[in-house]
């Protein structure tokens, strides 16, 4: 079995800057401010997983901090709703990637400019059936396709208003490997899954 790696000790990368974005994060809606972090801390396991670099990873993990910015121009009842979303209501869903695009541009920060590939493209699948704009594979930014992974463990494994159960981390990468090459990049879950052999993640 492969040995996990030391963790990284992040515990205060962010700047004034991102500081501020995650504090309109929380204000919008504190489980949404909760989901990037865990998402954040997601990325950064994966991240260590298949071996980059602790520079990166950390780009990684500020990215995924606030990579749901863009849902706070929207309405948090569309991102609760237990029954299934309308067409137009999935149309203000989709959004979210480019407006929270378009508020960190506003900012002029050049420091932001790293999280923009993630912000922009978690929701992309790899087999161009993501939004927004239907990229497929190595067009999707790496850093995308991690912290789509790390999004997805999450939400599997966390309570969801149109979910009663919480998956367990196996179960969560089992549904992970069903959709390898379609949503998700085949060698991250392949990496991850080879490290997991049985032992838990946290
Ligand atoms: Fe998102």
């Amino acid at each position: 079995m492969t040995k996990r790696k030391k963790s990284l000790n992040i515990t205060g990368p962010v700047s004034e800057q991102m500081k501020c974005i995650q504090n309109l994060i929380y204000n919008y809606d504190v489980d949404t401010y909760y989901h990037c972090q865990k998402v954040a801390q997601n990325s950064v396991m994966i991240g260590q997983i298949i071996g980059l670099s602790r520079k990166r990873i950390l780009l990684i993990y500020n990215a995924a901090l606030i990579h749901d910015l863009g849902k706070i121009k929207l309405p948090i009842e569309v991102f609760r709703k237990k029954e299934g979303l309308t067409d137009e209501e999935w149309g203000l869903v989709k959004q979210h990637p480019q407006i929270g695009t378009d508020l960190i541009n506003s900012l002029n920060d050049s420091s932001l400019e790293t999280t923009i590939p993630v912000v922009l493209y978690h929701h992309e699948h790899m087999d161009g059936s993501g939004y927004p704009f239907a990229l497929q594979g190595e067009q999707i930014p790496f850093d995308a396709r991690i912290v789509a992974i790390a999004d997805a463990l999450d939400a599997m494994m966390s309570p969801r208003p149109f979910r009663d159960d919480i998956y367990s981390i196996g179960r969560a990468l089992l549904k992970l490997i069903n959709y390898c090459g379609t949503q998700f990049d085949e060698e991250i879950v392949h990496q991850v899954i080879t490290w997991y052999k049985g032992k838990p993640l946290y």
